[in-house]
C-alpha cells in the first residue's frame, strides 16, 4: 500500500510542481517592483508639506541607476525648491513643493548625429525611475512635457540659468499628493504581438 502511494506520489510530482511553479510565478508578479508600478499614477494636485533631502537623494539616486546606452549617463538633474522659481516655470511646477528638471547634458552623448539623440530615451528611463521612487515614497509626481519642444526646453533653461549644454527634456512636479486618482487600468492584449 505504501509502495502504492510512494509510486502515486512520484507520478504526480511533475504536476504538482508545475502548479507550484505556477504559484511561485504569480507570487514574483505581485512582488513590491511590480505593484509599484501597476499602483503609480499621475498626482497633479500637491500639499504644500516641503519634502526632506533624504527623499529627494532617493529620488535623484533612482534617476541615475536608469538604464543608458553605452553607460553615457548624459543627464543632469535640476532641482528645484526655490518657491519664485517654481512660480516662473509655470504649469505643474507652480503648485508643487519641488520640481525636478530632467536634462540631456550634451557633453556626455554618444558621438555622431545618432548617438547624440540616445540622449532622450536615458533621460526618459531616468525620469521613469523617479516617478516610481516618488510613488514608493508616499510622495505624487507628474511628467510634464518640454522636449521636443525646443523652445519649450530652452526657456526652461534660460530661466534656471543653465548653459546651452543642458537641455531640459522635461519637469517632473512632486509633492505629497493632494488627491487619490485611481490608477488608470492600460492593459491591452491587442497592443501585443507574440512571436512564437
Ligand atoms: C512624455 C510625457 C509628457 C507628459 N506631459 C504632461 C504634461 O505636460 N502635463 C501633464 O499634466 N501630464 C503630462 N504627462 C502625464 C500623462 O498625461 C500621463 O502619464 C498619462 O495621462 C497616463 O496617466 P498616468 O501617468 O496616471 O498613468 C506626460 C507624460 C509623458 C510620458
Amino acid at each position: 500500500m505504501k509502495k502504492i502511494l510512494f509510486v502515486s506520489l512520484l507520478l504526480l510530482m511533475p504536476v504538482t510542481m508545475s502548479a507550484q511553479e505556477k504559484k511561485d510565478c504569480c507570487k514574483k508578479a505581485a512582488n513590491p517592483v511590480v505593484e509599484t508600478i501597476m499602483s503609480r499614477t499621475s498626482i497633479r494636485k500637491f500639499k504644500t508639506d516641503t519634502i526632506c533631502p533624504e527623499m529627494i537623494e532617493t529620488m535623484l539616486r533612482a534617476g541615475m541607476a536608469a538604464p543608458t546606452a553605452m553607460n553615457r549617463q548624459p543627464w543632469h538633474f535640476v532641482v528645484v525648491t526655490n518657491r519664485q522659481k517654481l512660480e516662473e516655470m509655470g504649469g505643474r511646477a507652480k503648485q508643487a513643493p519641488l520640481a525636478i528638471v530632467v536634462c540631456g547634458d550634451f557633453t556626455k552623448t554618444i558621438e555622431g548625429p545618432i548617438g547624440k539623440e540616445f540622449w532622450i530615451q536615458d533621460c526618459s528611463a531616468a525620469t521613469e525611475n523617479i516617478l516610481l521612487a516618488a510613488h514608493s515614497l508616499g510622495l505624487g509626481a507628474v511628467w510634464t512635457s518640454s522636449w521636443p519642444n525646443e523652445e519649450r526646453s530652452k526657456n526652461y533653461g534660460k530661466l534656471l540659468g543653465l548653459p546651452d549644454t543642458l537641455m531640459p527634456l522635461c519637469v517632473v512636479a512632486v509633492g505629497f499628493p493632494d488627491e487619490s486618482p485611481e490608477p488608470k487600468d492600460k492593459w491591452k492584449p491587442e497592443n501585443i504581438t507574440f512571436v512564437k
